[in-house]
């Protein structure tokens, strides 16, 4: 069926960084990419990788905000409560991935009335932007993305994520805990502080130079000399025990509407590098919006995802609707199973590079692209012979893309179930923090697209995901879940920027197509396509074999050691056990009760 192995559960527990090196392998007859690993990679056993129990399971992407989580749920409080509180230890122990100066998305599964609902804690552009406004007026080029683009006050949306958790839990939060208590586990974080790990040290010394750029984030995350807090040194965060304590006394007007939004407002407005647009209408009136989730069945099971803003939902749905067309189970990993599901995920990007954006400002045919009509005219596009794309345009600095947004996938003992994406989006997001206030600020609006002719052309309408004020930009995020016969099974996410529909897809496929078990599923080697080239995690393939075969097929593949890092919770009513998993190329830990 597979080639992957039944390994014990492994911990990836150093991330890995690389620069990509285009080069020629004579006896393979295609070119491919590879990254060239830079750092140390052990791999480590882990008792905290998977977890079975009866009642209840949290996955996130860190130990403490897991313990935070089940502690919330054993103080009787529910799925909701407990993400919230995840988050803020989130907030505290991966700085770099996740916060309050960021945004998410949020799904949630009310047990008592089998409803799922989605919500847009989304970033947006502040009033003011406008199509032109990451053009260097100097060169009309984009700014480069790396680092340039991505550092500073321009970059920073108006962060949504406290709004959509105070709008999720006066709606389904229990009375156990108030919202404001929810702060308490990583406002005690913050203030005794933790052990910088290995993930967080190397993730700080690669982002250092951005930070040195702040003095409010250089007093956090450097040292006297300019260096990285090293792997160990203990991480001690006042600024951000006092924001969230200040919040949990007064609400959250302050930061919406007081002097925390006129602190995030003036960060911006004189970053020293790259000042930005927000103004304080812009905190004031953010909108969290309540979304209809994207449906779509798959061999017989049902799956709900996050739609527009996030272009993950659509993409995963179209994807798996093209694949099941096929018997994908026998194919398994052969060349040819390989080719079709690089070949899904093209299809599905190229939609998504067209229509996706935010629906408030176009028209995105979501009806099309999600029936099975369409999926069946698509596939017959595919070349069984030749890859629809072998090598489109260049990627920015993709070694990054597996390691910034976090994912938590919580289950109570009423069955209520979260899916819970959020993000700062890059490493560190915009790097500035505010002054005073302890928190890192998002750089969300990257995730805009500077098509030029949609921005230059006067004549040509603009493209759905270019910069326009109050628009929010398009995301990959994909908080899913998965019903059998009605009955919750399968909740799913993970980061990793446009990484994460194909990470989503794999371990669905794996689970579904392939019969794996969570933990195989969720540690098996992915290939993801994401319409330039196939990039794929090295390791259990046989992998010669499989890249002649790809070559010949004229596919471009790209070896990457890791991506993701995924949060999966899986049920199987008939032995009544729910499993969950954190992924081994993380830090995180799963755990219920
Ligand atoms: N920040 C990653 C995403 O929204 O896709």
């Amino acid at each position: 069926m597979t080639e992957i192995s039944n390994s014990k559960p492994n911990r990836f527990e150093h991330l890995k960084f690389g620069f990509l090196n285009l080069f020629r392998i004579s006896d393979l007859e295609f070119r491919i990419f590879s990254s060239i690993l830079l750092s140390s990679f052990f791999l480590l056993s882990s008792p905290l990788f998977a977890a079975e129990s009866k009642h209840a399971m949290v996955a996130t992407a860190d130990p403490h905000s897991t313990r935070a989580a089940l502690e919330v749920l054993q103080k009787g409080g529910n799925a909701v409560d407990a993400a919230i509180a995840a988050q803020w230890v989130l907030n505290v122990v991966e700085p770099q991935g996740s916060g309050i100066g960021g945004g998410g998305f949020f799904l949630y599964y009310e047990a008592a009335t089998k409803h799922v609902y989605s919500f847009d804690g989304r970033e947006a552009a502040p009033g003011d932007a406008y199509p032109e406004m990451f053009l260097d007026p100097k060169t009309g080029e984009p700014y480069p993305f790396y680092p340039s683009r991505i550092t500073g006050g321009l970059s920073v949306g108006v962060p949504g994520v406290l709004k959509m958790l105070q709008t999720v839990h006066d709606r389904f939060g229990s009375e156990a805990i108030s919202f404001g208590d929810l702060f308490l586990p990583a406002i005690k974080l913050a203030r005794n502080g933790f052990p910088v790990s290995s993930r967080l040290a190397k993730l700080i010394d690669q982002e250092k130079d951005r930070l040195k750029l702040f003095p409010a984030s250089a007093k956090i995350f450097l040292d006297t000399k300019g260096d990285a807090l090293a792997a160990g040194a203990i991480l001690f965060q006042p600024d951000l025990a006092g924001t969230f304590e200040w919040i949990r006394k007064d609400g959250i007007d302050i930061f919406y509407a007081g002097d925390i939004a006129r602190d995030i407002v003036r960060a911006v407005r004189t970053a020293p590098f790259h000042p930005g647009l927000m103004s304080f209408p812009d905190l004031e009136n953010y909108k969290v919006n309540e979304r209809a989730p994207v449906r779509g069945s798959y061999r017989g099971y049902d799956l709900y995802s996050m739609g527009p803003p996030s272009s993950g939902g659509l993409a995963i749905l179209q994807a798996l609707q093209i694949l099941e067309l096929y018997d994908l189970s026998s194919l398994g990993r052969s060349v040819k199973g390989l080719h079709l599901l690089a070949e899904a995920q093209t299809i599905a990007f190229e939609d998504r590079s067209r229509y996706l954006g935010d629906p408030a400002y176009s028209q995105i045919p979501l009806e099309k692209l999600l029936s099975k009509n369409y999926a069946r005219e698509r596939s017959q596009e595919i070349n069984w012979e030749f890859a629809r794309n072998s090598l489109r345009g260049k990627l920015h600095n993709p070694n990054l893309e597996g390691i910034h947004t976090t994912h938590i996938s919580i289950v109570d003992e009423q069955g209520n179930m979260v899916a819970f994406t959020t993000t700062i989006e890059s490493v560190f997001g915009s790097g500035i923090v505010v002054p005073g206030r302890g928190f890192v600020l998002n750089n969300e609006l990257t995730d805009f697209d500077l098509i030029k002719s949609a921005i230059r052309n006067p004549k040509s309408a603009i493209h759905p995901n270019a910069p326009e004020g109050d628009k929010r930009p398009r995301s990959s995020m994909t908080p899913t879940f998965v019903f059998r016969n009605g009955q919750p099974f399968m909740i799913v996410g993970s980061p990793g920027g446009s990484t994460i529909i194909g990470t989503v897809l794999n371990i669905i496929v794996n689970v579904i197509d392939f019969e794996m078990k969570l933990a195989d599923a969720i540690q098996a080697p992915k290939l993801i396509h994401r319409g330039e080239f196939i990039e794929m995690e090295s390791g259990l393939y046989q992998q010669r074999k499989i890249l002649n075969g790809l070559g010949k097929l004229h596919h471009t593949v790209m070896l990457k050691e890791s991506f993701g890092n995924a949060q999966v919770i899986l049920f199987d009513l008939a032995r009544r056990v729910i499993t969950g998993a954190s992924d081994p190329r993380g830090e995180g830990e799963a755990k219920g009760y």
